[in-house]
């Protein structure tokens, strides 16, 4: 006889956001840079970001989002068994931003870390939160990407600078009951090391002489992103059987509007079934996945049962898909 065991799903069960309030609109950008909205808006669709204040670390946002998150989910602080944060600008080398969120959270246990993945980090930790509650190693899983890239800009560069913003969303994971068709039904990764110098930051703590900048090749990225997500996207549908008309929602990484388009068309999508931030947000690295998610679910537009396609490319290069049933 043939035992079936039947792994546990994980539900998204609350999500969250927090945006620094200061913005940083094209036109101010222009007034000390040789940049216009025009080139901005038509070749990103980028119209404003985020900037945050000097209190608004990554740590201080992902509390705010991850608040949001629990609270949506109406978990209680005991449920959260571990705590995953996506970010490439952490507080500090150590301790994690994971534990600095859990002490201003005041949660009473369960343990944490930083994932680092760029971009694709909230995709990544994602997975990695999934496989803890697959596995029985945890029941309640917060998810956070949290990024401050306005602090690892080089602001005379007009290639990179106009493209970024901060902020931090959450979700709360927990341990579906066994036998739901609801929660992430698979996470697809993907890291190319030999592209690393096409996106990258030219520094590291410990490294005074060179705290660091972001450097990038955007052309090559721009190329390596379309090409892998398109497949990204099939490895996610063939791998459940899915087909592209399954698919209610699409939540990308919100780099370029132009890119979020083409996987869009791939998809065969009208343009109101793709969640777009990346006009108001800019890039917000890890962070924008979970802010558009957190934008959709708490307007109403995303609700209960609809097929969600998440997808992520980033430094290192990194990129992988969630494909998620709410
Ligand atoms: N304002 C005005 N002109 C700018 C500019 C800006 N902010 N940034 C670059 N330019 C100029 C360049 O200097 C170049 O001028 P030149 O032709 O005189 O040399 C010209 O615009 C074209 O530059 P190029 O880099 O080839 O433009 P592009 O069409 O590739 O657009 C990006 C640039 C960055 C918008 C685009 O490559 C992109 O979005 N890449 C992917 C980036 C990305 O997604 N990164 C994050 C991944 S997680």
């Amino acid at each position: 006889m043939a035992v079936q065991v039947m792994a546990r799903r994980s539900i998204l069960a609350g999500t969250g956001g927090y945006l620094p309030a200061r913005v940083l609109t094209n036109q101010e950008l222009a007034a000390s840079l040789d940049t216009s909205d025009a080139w901005i808006r038509e070749r990103t669709g980028i119209c404003q970001r985020h900037i945050a204040a000097p209190h608004e670390t990554a740590a201080f946002m992902g509390t705010a989002a991850a608040r949001q998150a629990l609270a949506a989910a109406g978990a209680e602080p005991a449920e959260v068994e571990a705590i995953i944060v996506a970010t490439s600008t952490p507080d500090q080398a150590f301790p994690s931003t994971a534990l600095r969120i859990q002490a201003a959270l005041d949660l009473p246990g369960g343990f944490g870390f930083d994932l680092s993945a760029a971009c694709s980090g909230f995709v990544y930790a994602l997975s990695v939160g999934d496989s803890l509650i697959r596995a029985g190693q945890a029941k309640g899983v917060l998810v956070i990407g949290t990024e401050v890239y306005s602090r690892i800009l080089d602001w005379s560069d007009r290639g990179t600078c106009v493209l970024f913003g901060d902020g931090a969303g959450a979700v709360f994971l927990r341990a579906g009951a066994e036998g739901t068709d609801r929660g992430i039904l698979s996470t697809h990764l993907h890291g190319q090391g030999s592209l690393g110098d096409i996106l990258y930051v030219n520094g590291a703590v410990g490294r005074p002489d060179l705290p660091g900048t972001l450097v990038m090749q955007g052309r090559e990225v721009f190329r390596h992103a379309v090409n892998r997500l398109a497949e990204s996207v099939d490895e996610a549908l063939a791998a459940n059987f899915l087909t592209r008309e399954d698919v209610d929602w699409l939540v990308p990484h919100q780099a370029n509007l132009r890119i979020i388009d083409a996987m869009g068309r791939k998809l065969g999508l009208a343009p109101e079934r793709v969640v777009v931030t990346v006009d108001r947000h800019a890039n917000t690295s890890a962070a924008s996945v979970p802010l558009a998610l957190a934008e959709a679910v708490g307007d109403g537009r995303i609700g209960q049962g609809d097929l969600v396609l998440m997808e992520a490319l980033g430094g290192g290069l990194t990129w992988g898909s969630a494909l998620v049933r709410m």
